[in-house]
């Protein structure tokens, strides 16, 4: 795929996943087509032009199976079949056949953890101890004090707050959960779970999907002796310790088991079965267990596990840069294609985190270093987290852990922003959409920018024309520089006598540079073309050739 220092021989060489740039939609908030205040497919196909315009080459659509939505999803009651809120198949089947006539790749998120307590897989298994699915799920009878009262398996937690286990009474036993009570695990040791969850994915490929985030793929499997997990104190620089009670324990028992790569390794060989089909793995856990899920040439495990590290950051330049020397150098040892991500629907919007300033070095940062981005919808027009008011919360995650405001995710998941005027575009006017649309959307909206050309939206497309125009920043090296700036992150993408230097600024002063033999600026996101050697300005990131 590449040699030690992380160079590409030939960029026509790479794979779609690799050369190009994934677009995350949240289908409930994209476009709703038919006024009922939620996003749908035929919104979606509706937007795919746009999408196309971005210069981006697939979308991932967060999960639109069947569903009782207690998750907005990722709670599967049928992991065939589309869910009525946002379409039917056929209309899934258009959506496919016009984002392929645009040059798009499309990727599903396939949800193997948990499924909805209402699939009937688990309404089976409740049925009894000697159901054939009993086993399908993950049982225990607890633990019995010497009183004679039974209580909890362990100490284990579930994300959304509480014990990870919950008692069903006909039987006695309960049932494991990381998620809600209403997301019951699979059990993922039994070969015909493995192999109905295997047949869901062939029966998507079938139909034309390119490929797969795979959601919590590092939670598959659990200690078969399911004995407690350290207590541990909280780390608050760590990204999910918006969930406290969860991130109090140590979870050496619950994540990343030896048998959870196993089964990443046969997931990943079903994915082979069919031609240049791809998946990303949903996995937060540190960067030597992060890339182990690439896998190795024999025995390869996800196409890309997902990078969040710059999403928990210390967003300054000497941390930025150490982080990703350290990640390239370790993709390269490891051979594995590198990604980075900056935000998604369980984390808050990166121009809230880095704020207003910071906003378009960031954004260039993701598109210009080596490795696929992944990008949320809105991202490219500026959206910012949305004050919910509190008879507004939806997301189960904040509700169930009121003590932890952090926890919500309603925020980063608002209607997408098209227009000015009522609800922004997205859903018809006078019908509520089903979380708020942001006060300042008459402001900040897609028509407003393409009007515009400074604006983030058209920035973010300037970005993605470079990529396409500079094999060097698709396939090329990576190395950082040294510019005597302590404020300044630079580094050079070469390829083939190609080199191609960002240059961003990471303090609201003039940063000046010395020894740059740039020749000439290609983007400037302060706008214009400066010298490429001129002082850096406050905030700016600017790529330059050579
Ligand atoms: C991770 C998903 O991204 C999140 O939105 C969901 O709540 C959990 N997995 C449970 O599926």
């Amino acid at each position: 795929m590449n040699d030690s220092s992380g160079r590409v021989a030939n960029p026509a060489d790479l794979k779609w996943w690799q050369s190009g740039i994934i677009y995350q939609i949240y289908p409930r908030s994209f476009q709703d087509s038919n006024g009922d205040g939620i996003g749908d497919l035929k919104g979606i196909t509706a937007r795919l032009p746009y999408i196309a315009s971005l210069g981006v080459d697939a979308v991932w659509l967060s999960p639109i199976f069947v569903s009782p939505m207690r998750d907005f999803g990722y709670d599967v009651a049928d992991y065939c079949d589309v869910d009525p809120i946002f379409g039917t198949l056929e209309e899934f089947d258009a959506l496919v056949a016009e984002a392929h006539r645009l040059g798009l790749k499309v990727m599903l998120d396939y949800v193997p953890n948990h499924c909805s307590s209402a699939h009937p897989w688990f309404e089976e298994a409740l049925t009894g101890k000697d159901s054939p699915k009993r086993d399908w799920f993950v049982w225990h009878d607890g633990r019995i004090g010497p009183d004679g009262t039974r209580y909890l398996p362990n100490n284990w937690r579930s994300f959304f707050g509480g014990p990870a286990w919950t008692l069903d009474e006909a039987s006695g036993q309960y049932f494991l959960h990381q998620f809600l009570s209403s997301q019951p695990d699979l059990n993922w040791r039994n070969p015909e779970v493995r192999a109905a969850m295997f047949d869901a994915l062939r029966f998507w490929m079938r139909r034309g999907v390119d490929g797969f985030r795979v959601d919590v793929i590092w939670l598959l499997a659990e200690d078969e002796e399911f004995r407690d997990e350290p207590v541990r104190a909280l780390d608050p620089g760590s990204l999910l310790a918006v969930f406290p009670e969860h991130a109090s324990l140590e979870h050496i028992y619950t994540q990343d088991q030896p048998d959870t790569r196993t089964y990443v390794r046969e997931m990943r060989q079903v994915i082979d079965e069919f031609d240049d089909r791809m998946m990303v793995g949903e996995i937060y856990l540190p960067l030597e267990q992060l890339l182990a899920y690439s896998g190795t040439p024999d025995e390869p495990m996800v196409h890309l596990p997902f990078n969040f590290h710059l999403i928990s950051m210390t967003w300054d330049a000497a941390h930025v840069r150490a982080f990703v020397d350290d990640y390239d150098a370790r993709s390269v040892q490891a051979g594995a294609w590198p990604n980075f991500v900056l935000g998604n629907h369980d984390q808050r919007r990166f121009k809230s985190r880095v704020g207003e300033a910071q906003y378009r070095v960031a954004q260039t940062l993701v598109l210009t270093l080596r490795g696929t981005p992944t990008v949320y919808y809105g991202d490219e027009i500026g959206m910012h987290d949305v004050v919910i008011p509190p008879h507004r919360l939806v997301d189960p995650a904040g509700l169930q852990q009121p003590g932890s405001p952090e926890a919500g995710r309603d925020p980063e998941r608002t209607p997408m922003q098209w227009k000015a005027g009522p609800n922004a575009g997205f859903s018809p006017e006078g019908v509520e959409p089903w979380l708020p649309v942001a006060d300042d959307a008459d402001q900040i909206n897609v028509a407003a920018q393409e009007a515009d050309p400074d604006s983030d939206l058209n920035y973010f497309r300037a970005l993605t024309r470079l990529r396409r125009a500079h094999p060097a920043l698709v396939a090329g090296s990576y190395r950082s520089l040294d510019t005597g700036q302590p404020d300044v992150f630079a580094y050079v993408r070469e390829h083939e006598g190609e080199t191609v230097t960002v240059l961003l600024n990471f303090s609201a002063e003039d940063r000046p540079l010395t020894d740059l033999t740039a020749t000439r600026t290609l983007l400037s996101s302060l706008g214009g073309a400066p010298d490429p050697a001129a002082p850096l300005g406050p905030n700016e990131a600017r790529v330059v050739l050579g």
